[in-house]
């Protein structure tokens, strides 16, 4: 079962920050997971939600201001002191981190509140700038942008949800991906076993405690998203 860092070392780390991206590159873990959204001018912000209160010392959205505006504000005071120098990264600075690595890098696409029209394609241009577009795979609650990615690119992607289908593996399939990524409560649903029968590719997020981790990788699961990625490489067999 592959293990990814969610938002980058986040249970150590503040995440989506340069310091939880450089702690999990140098795990040997499988991949990183990274969240997006578009800036007022156009650039990609490394960021969890649509605003930056939760995680910063600013207020406001992250469509109403500029990349210099938000790399103002303190992305690592609010986690722990240790981490007051921390910033919003650009996908671009997270992407350097990565760049002699082996990681897959999960980019999910936050356009499901704010559309951010031009944002898969701006993450894949620059992906195929950085020469990491065999180890790119995108996903996104807003499965109009999945369904965009599958007819128009050869990026893999993946639909993310927490809902239950009837048959998600169906699904997925008219969007044009096997791969889906689940909420845990709904890893454990008959929807998901039912979709790793018929031969979907499934994730699950957050996995967290040892405990579940086994439990997934009993069932089938083929990836978690976790906060805590040192933990889980030691003691997952
Ligand atoms: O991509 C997996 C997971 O990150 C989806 O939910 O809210 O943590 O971005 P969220
Ligand atoms: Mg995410």
């Amino acid at each position: 079962m592959k293990i990814f860092a969610h938002r980058g070392s986040s249970g150590t780390h503040p995440e989506n920050t340069l310091a939880a991206f450089k702690a999990a590159a140098a795990l040997p873990i499988d991949g990183v997971e990274i969240d997006v959204h578009l800036t007022k001018d156009g650039e990609i912000a490394v960021i969890h939600d649509e605003r930056i209160n939760r995680t910063t010392d600013g207020k406001g959205y992250v469509k109403d201001m500029t990349m210099d505006e938000l790399q103002e504000y303190d992305a690592g005071s609010w986690f722990s002191e240790e981490w007051s120098g921390e910033r919003i990264p650009t996908l671009d600075e997270v992407f350097e981190i990565f760049e002699d690595t082996p990681h897959r890098l999960n980019i999910e696409i936050k356009s499901d509140v704010f559309p951010y029209d031009t944002l898969v394609d701006k993450v894949i241009n620059l992906a195929n700038k950085r020469g990491l577009m065999d180890r790119l795979l995108l996903s996104s609650f807003n499965h109009e942008d999945v369904l965009h990615i599958c007819r128009e690119t050869e990026v893999k992607s993946a639909i993310l949800t927490s809902q239950i289908y009837v048959d998600v593996y169906d699904y997925a399939r008219v969007i044009g991906t096997k791969q889906i990524h689940v909420s845990l409560p709904a890893a454990f649903r008959k929807m998901t076993s039912d979709a790793l029968r018929k031969g979907s590719i499934v994730y699950v997020y957050t996995v967290n405690t040892i405990e579940y981790a086994e439990q997934l990788q009993q069932i089938g699961i083929h990836g978690i998203f976790t906060d805590y990625p040192e933990r889980m490489l030691e003691k997952l067999k």
